[in-house]
């Protein structure tokens, strides 16, 4: 079992879809597992039920190899593996900041009952600091083979869009361990990608879940910064755009991160700032991260301050206009509409009376299923068609190369709110439209 160790994949989400497809190219045996039938078939016939670049071509190959599978049998999973990943969700709970831990939960107990050798479940998904703990226990009180498994935590900091590589070469890893047997077999696990250089971490089990809750948290801090700068500029006449550039050249504080707009969201890091800071409160030391809250306040008030824009530009009401919403997706490369900025904004603009179009090349799907309120066009062009005004809410390529004449020909207003700062604002003033941008005089 040393050498190559057999995986499974609990969760064929994003996160442990691309962990199963990946593993599978780099050599290892892998049975991914699910609950959802649906997405058992689909994967077993080849096709990934999510957008992610890169991701199909790499589960044909995958497949093709013989050495990936997918199940929804716990009991299969249990017999195979020597090496458990647990990839499941874990969103914020619906009437509270804390995050659900019920999938993991479930998980771990269906698997657990099916483990009568030795083996290692690992935790992917990102949970509030003290479950690892109190899923060992759990562990050891149902499988077969009692503490003869063991846990570990292995945070994933993948992010979509670049899943692939994130999954194939990361910055680091961090693995969170109770023993030298542990680590062992985490090592073996990820020889392939340790081989690369790619530097590890090893830490208790509290501190690797940690790791990921304080990485998200810096990454929304910054967000959140340069927005705050943002709402500065807007009441000064300065222009965030060209701060952020400034700062950026600081090496201290980087570029990375400090692009401003709209903000945040996604599955990630709106809920994991909620539920650290519910932690956090829980473990009495709330008002070390209470910042947090702050920042998150922040980054929603970016989504009010976009739709206060729109209302701007078409005279103080939205009520009866035409609205082209560009963009539904959380970020581009993406089909997420998970806490989506986008998706807010133009639900929001809806619920004033405006008559909201959307287009997004990848998320009309989910987009449509969630809002049936709104619009949906085919194109850019097709949605933009008779807008009083534009919105720019995801910053796809496809929306960055728009030719303001070419858009402008279509419109009955050359108005355009880019809430993501993706334009060349001279060029579109240029071709005579009225441009707004937050932090943007
Ligand atoms: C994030 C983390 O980056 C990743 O490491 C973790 O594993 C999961 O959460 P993800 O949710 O895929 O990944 O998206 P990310 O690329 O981090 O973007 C998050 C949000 O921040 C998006 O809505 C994006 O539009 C926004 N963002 C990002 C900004 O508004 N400004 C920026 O400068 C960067």
């Amino acid at each position: 079992m040393n050498n190559r160790p057999r995986l499974t994949v609990i969760g064929t989400g994003y996160l442990g879809a691309t962990h199963a497809i990946c593993m599978a190219v780099m050599g290892f045996e892998v049975v991914g597992v699910d609950v959802d039938p649906g997405k058992v078939a689909k994967l077993n016939s080849g096709e990934v039920p999510f957008f992610e670049p890169g991701l199909p071509e790499l589960l044909t190959k995958a497949l093709e190899t013989g050495r990936l599978r997918f199940t929804a049998d716990f009991a299969d999973a249990g017999a195979f593996g020597d090496v458990h990943f647990i990839c499941v969700g874990t969103p914020q709970q619906r009437d509270s900041p804390a995050a659900d831990l019920t999938y993991v939960d479930a998980a771990v107990t269906s698997l657990a009952r099916h483990l009568t050798r030795r083996a290692l479940v690992v935790g992917k998904s990102t949970v509030p600091v003290g479950t690892a703990a109190r899923l060992a226990e759990l562990i050891r009180s149902i499988a077969p083979a009692g503490d003869q498994v063991e846990l570990a935590w292995n945070p994933e900091f993948l992010r979509e869009g670049f899943a692939v590589d994130d999954t194939m070469k990361p910055d680091r890893m961090v693995f969170g361990v109770t023993s030298a047997w542990a680590e062992e077999q985490l090592r073996s696990a990820f020889q392939p990608v340790l081989a690369q250089g790619v530097p590890v971490k090893v830490t208790d089990l509290q501190t690797a879940e940690l790791v990921k809750v304080a990485a998200n948290s810096f990454l929304a801090t910054k967000i959140s910064y340069i927005n705050a700068m943002a709402e500065i500029c807007e009441v000064t006449g300065a222009d965030v755009h060209d701060l952020a550039e400034a700062l950026a050249y600081d090496e201290r504080i980087g570029g990375k991160f400090l692009r401003p707009g709209l903000g945040f969201g996604g599955g990630c890091l709106p809920k994991d700032i909620r539920a650290f800071t519910h932690r956090a409160e829980e473990l009495g030391v709330g008002q070390a991260v209470g910042f947090l809250r702050e920042i998150d306040g922040i980054n929603r008030r970016r989504r009010a301050r976009t739709v206060d824009l729109v209302v701007e530009l078409c005279g103080g009401d939205v009520a009866g206009k035409k609205v082209a919403a560009l963009g539904a997706a959380f970020k581009p490369n993406s089909d997420d509409i998970r806490d989506a900025p986008a998706l807010d904004v133009a639900a929001t603009l809806a619920g004033m009376g405006a008559q909201v179009v959307v287009y997004d090349p990848a998320a009309m799907d989910n987009a449509k299923k969630q809002y049936p309120q709104l619009g949906y066009g085919e194109s850019a062009l097709a949605t933009a068609q008779d807008a009083d005004v534009v919105v720019l809410l995801t910053e796809w390529t496809e929306f960055r190369e728009i030719d303001p004449d070419t858009m402008g020909a279509v419109t009955a207003q050359r108005r355009i709110v880019d809430g993501r700062h993706a334009l060349d604002a001279a060029r579109w003033r240029g071709a005579g439209w009225e441009y707004r941008a937050l932090g943007r005089p």
